[in-house]
């Protein structure tokens, strides 16, 4: 009966009422809705709990009820079964009420009298326009519903990117959120700090000590991060990223966190403020690798139309819904950044990301320095055509997604009579090591805010320095027009200047 997915896990004690604000959203029904039911089926949610759906809708419990039955049995990432999805959405209620009238949460408040069927432990999450989190957070505080940090029963608030815009925007949104929670109840959630390829990061530096010692500035030649997307606009998504685009969509949480994960310092323990001490250190010692002009560090790019697989149109980015004609907001974005400290000096760190580019694929490489002597040729063949070179570094790969896995690229002797070397790949997958399918990055951190654990969410410093490394291409965004670039394709040629001086280029693999 219980789908097996998560293995030796906790289950959560307390007992808990969670609130989701805007509960007829997306992210409520393909993610959050279908990660409590797979918690549930397998026993980690805890014995009394109620989700609350918040929105604005004419809804009542059973319609609710029945379109959440729903997106469970589509959205699920294993098999569900009808008689679990029926007893887990008993626990579901519906409240009807716009978040900005603070009659919404009277009337709230006024049903968590009944402790019973409203447990008093409260798990807010803010799926909702970020323009809306100060508003929701003041009214929660003033309606009394935001216990005292110290008091036996505990409220978490969860809040989703984007948190600001830029510098300014994101010290105005701390100072409100801090106004009326305190950092503790605070869970700002990166979803890409879910996966379980992210979190390997960690474990894969600091629990092998073979790889740590050439982790630094005298073996590494350079680390490059790609975070590709094929799609272009999703249905309803234009609105929000004409305003936001690649930088503040991608590189600000997800790419930075990457960055960080892969070349913090090992913290001295695994407590949650521990990690994100090392995250912040290593982000206040990043900073783009300007040398005259911003156009040296950065290169921003916006997808035109072109042709799909089947030969048809496709259309380019100021065709789609709801965006501006004439935007120039970006969709790719590629930068230089170097690290300032002892470890990663002069170690050119290059990242990238875009929409309607050729592949979806997110990775981390870390390029090793060649050899010193070359007393080897290298083959290199592309199809029957074999060429000789000079020797290739070694690669180190994360793949955080597909093809979940870890890759050592390294050079053998090919077999035969010459002393000539190839390059193949020593690697780890999770398809091949384990059976089970991996657990969904809100499925990790919705039980990990109910046991309290924040390690995997950013704190205000941390996504203050995040802000601080990206700032000077807000600053100086009249010098960075976008470039054109075909989609289906690797994004930006311009781009491939960031790598000068660097023996290496993007692995457009
Ligand atoms: C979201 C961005 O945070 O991450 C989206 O807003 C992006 O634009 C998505 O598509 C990518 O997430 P994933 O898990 O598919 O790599």
């Amino acid at each position: 009966m219980t789908p097996t997915g998560i293995i030796g896990e906790r289950r959560v004690n307390d007992p808990v009422t969670i609130v989701i604000f805007g509960a007829s959203g997306d992210l409520t029904h393909r993610k959050l809705i279908p990660a409590l039911y797979i918690a549930y089926a397998q026993d980690l949610l805890p014995e009394k709990f109620t989700i609350v759906g918040f929105a604005r809708r004419d809804y009542d419990d059973a319609i609710y009820r029945g379109m959440l039955s729903d997106s469970i049995k589509k959205f699920s990432r294993l098999p569900v079964e009808d008689e679990t999805v029926d007893r887990f959405i008993q626990h579901i209620r519906y409240h009807k009420g716009d978040i900005s009238t603070m009659e919404a949460y009277a009337e709230l408040k006024e049903k968590f009298k009944d402790t019973e069927a409203y447990p008093e432990n409260h798990l807010f999450y803010l799926s909702i326009i970020p323009s809306l989190f100060k508003t929701a957070v003041q009214s929660l505080k003033e309606s009394g519903l935001v216990a005292d940090p110290a008091a036996d029963q505990w409220t978490r608030v969860i809040i989703e990117k984007p948190f600001g815009r830029d510098m300014e925007s994101a010290l105005a949104l701390n100072s409100a959120l801090l106004q009326y929670l305190d950092e503790s109840q605070i869970y700002r959630i990166d979803h890409y700090l879910g996966k379980e390829t992210v979190q390997n990061i960690l474990s894969f530096r600091f629990a092998n000590a073979i790889f740590e010692p050439v982790f630094n500035r005298s073996y590494v030649d350079h680390i490059q991060i790609t975070a590709s997307e094929t799609v272009g606009m999703e249905m309803g998504r234009g609105g929000y990223y004409d305003e936001y685009g690649a930088v503040r969509d991608m590189v600000t949480n997800h790419i930075l966190q990457l960055l960080c994960l892969v070349t913090m310092e090992p913290p001295g323990d695994l407590s949650a403020d521990a990690i994100r001490n090392e995250k912040v250190k290593v982000l206040n010692a990043a900073k783009l690798d300007i040398h005259e002009n911003i156009s040296d560090a950065v290169c921003r790019g916006q997808y035109g139309e072109g042709t799909d697989a089947e030969g048809n149109t496709t259309k380019g980015y100021l065709k789609e819904d709801r965006i501006h004609p004439e935007s120039t907001t970006e969709t790719y974005a590629a930068m230089r950044l170097s690290i300032d400290n002892w470890r990663w000096a002069g170690v050119p760190i290059l990242l990238r990301t875009g929409k309607a580019m050729a592949k979806k694929t997110t990775e981390i490489a870390v390029q090793f320095k060649v050899p010193p002597l070359q007393l080897f040729q290298q083959v290199e063949c592309d199809d029957d055509v074999c060429d000789l070179t000079h020797i290739r570094p070694n690669t180190l790969i994360f793949q955080i997604q597909p093809n979940e896995g870890i890759f050592l690229k390294v050079g053998t002797k090919r077999p035969g009579m010459r002393f000539v070397v190839e390059d193949v790949k020593m690697d780890f997958s999770y398809s091949g090591t384990w059976s089970k399918s991996l657990p969904e990055a809100y499925e990790r951190l919705l039980l990990d805010t109910l046991h309290g654990d924040s390690t995997l969410f950013t704190r205000s410093d941390e996504v203050e320095a995040e802000w601080r490394v990206v700032q000077p291409i807000f600053d100086n965004q009249d010098q960075l027009k976008p470039f054109p670039y075909p989609p289906n394709a690797w994004g930006v040629e311009e781009a491939d200047w960031l790598f000068h001086g660097v023996e290496g280029q993007w692995r457009n693999t």
